[in-house]
């Protein structure tokens, strides 16, 4: 079964959220090691509920190389195919990329390519659309830019505020990112330029 890292920073909500269809049977994988590059991530807690074994690879004061260096054996530790961002703040390198190569998901409050970069959910509200969403994506060496597995849209009502709206985004976050991850450690996915197309339908 495919083993996942899962790396993270913060809350760890989406990491709960792949630890909750793991258990259930439903992800087509297994989570092998869950990595934070900060100590007191509150997420981490969802690695110890689940006994997920779990890293912390602190940055202070390592060069970008060193510290991916660490991460990468860690992951090689634990025998990881399969490595999902959930909330990790850091921009991955190019050489790090090209170790996992198509083997690395980020998940992303908007629908790419509208709103990447950081305060995706505010920068959609204040831009007025009416349709936002959640979408999953392979990792690449682009910010917010590599080939889209999965979105899930999501309505913006007229008395939405940030608040409302990063609710029911993060929401559909939850559900898309488990599909995702099954489509992909199902092996039935092929990728051609950057459309990736699953061989039979996902649900
Ligand atoms: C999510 O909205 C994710 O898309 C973005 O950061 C947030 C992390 O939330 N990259 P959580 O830590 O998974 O709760």
């Amino acid at each position: 079964m495919t083993r996942l890292g899962i790396l993270i920073s913060g809350r760890g909500s989406n990491l709960r959220a792949l630890l909750e269809a793991a258990a259930r049977g439903e992800l087509g994988a297994e989570a092998a090691v869950v990595v934070s590059n900060v100590a007191a991530a509150p997420g981490l807690a969802h690695a110890a509920a689940f006994g997920v074994p779990q890293v912390t690879v602190p940055h202070d004061g390592l060069a970008r190389e060193e510290h991916e260096g660490a991460v990468l054996r860690v992951l090689s530790e634990h025998g990881v195919g399969l490595l999902c961002l959930a909330g990790y703040m850091r921009l991955l390198s190019g050489a790090f990329v090209r170790r996992l190569p198509g083997r690395i998901l980020n998940v992303h409050p908007s629908l790419l390519p509208a709103f990447p970069g950081r305060d995706a959910v505010r920068q959609a509200w204040s831009h007025g659309v009416k349709v936002t969403g959640a979408t999953v994506h392979i990792v690449d060496e682009t910010l917010d830019g590599g080939p889209i597995i999965l979105q899930e849209a999501v309505p913006v009502l007229d008395t939405d505020g940030v608040d409302e709206l990063a609710a029911r985004t993060l929401a559909a976050e939850h559900r898309v990112y488990p599909r995702a991850v099954r489509l992909l450690a199902s092996g039935r996915v092929r990728l051609e330029g950057r459309r990736v197309r699953a061989e039979a339908p996902c649900r």
